[in-house]
């Protein structure tokens, strides 16, 4: 049975002080989850958010990663910095990084293996535009981005990724995708990967729904059979988000 996992992607939102805030205020509603709780902050919230978390059962993710090891990539953050602070998971690949920084489904596919090589869980995001959606063709388009994401990526490490369905139509904009439309990806990724590997880790990989995920909708959502938690955006920043992880008492 796969434990469901619900990640807050805090995005660009949050000063080191700040962090501390919410996760003060968080922290003892969230303390009793029956679900892997992640809070997936900013590169220079993670160190006092490790800190503040410490012994809590949150445990903090990165937003982004580079490939490379170390060297002369201004600006970047390497795999070893994120473990050596006491990172667990990095969000890979979001349609944000993809839109705004250029990152391709190759750059995804070298996160993803740089990320295992450092015993970090990708947390790697796939997702539609509304117009492929409408011509059609988002399961194919979705197929394509897992595909190459896990391209050469080691079946047991696969099994322990996390893939997070992010239609880009319902990022941050209130419309959130039908149960039956998240649903119905989420089922095709899980059979994308056992085309790719065996039935065994689709039934290992853990699939989040995100977009627009809040406390009225994340019960219905996480209760199809194919979703197993959410990446929340917004409603991550307040203390709503204790609700959405205790969708389930
Ligand atoms: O990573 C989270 C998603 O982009 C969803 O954001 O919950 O604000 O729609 P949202």
């Amino acid at each position: 049975m796969r434990k469901k996992i619900i990640a807050g992607n805090w995005k660009m939102n949050k000063t080191p002080a700040q962090a501390i805030e919410l996760i003060k205020e968080l922290k003892p509603l969230v303390a009793d989850a029956r679900v892997d709780v992640v809070f997936a902050v900013p590169a220079i919230d993670i160190i006092p958010a490790v800190k503040e978390t410490a012994g809590s059962g949150i445990d903090i993710g990165a937003q982004n990663m580079f490939y490379m090891e170390s060297g002369a990539y201004t600006g970047e953050v390497s795999p070893e910095m994120l473990t050596d602070a006491g990172v667990k998971y990095v969000i890979i690949g979001h349609s944000e990084r993809r839109e705004y920084f250029a990152e391709t489904d190759e750059t995804v596919n070298k996160k993803v293996i740089k990320a295992f090589e450092h015993n970090l869980i990708p947390i790697v995001c796939c997702g539609e535009t509304l117009e492929q959606r409408e011509q059609k063709i988002a399961v194919d388009w979705i197929r394509k981005q897992v595909k190459i994401a896990f391209f050469n990526v080691e079946k047991e490490d696969a099994k322990r990724a996390v893939i997070a369905y992010e239609p880009i139509w319902a990022i941050g904009t209130g419309k959130t995708a039908t149960t039956a439309q998240a649903q119905e990806i989420c089922s095709k990724i899980r059979e994308c990967i056992a085309e790719i590997y065996d039935a065994q880790t689709a039934s290992s990989i853990r699939i989040q729904y995100g977009g627009s995920v809040n406390a009225g909708n994340a019960a219905e959502l996480f209760a199809q059979p194919d979703i197993d938690g959410g990446l929340v955006g917004g409603a991550s920043l307040k203390a709503d988000f204790a609700k959405i992880v205790n969708y389930n008492k």
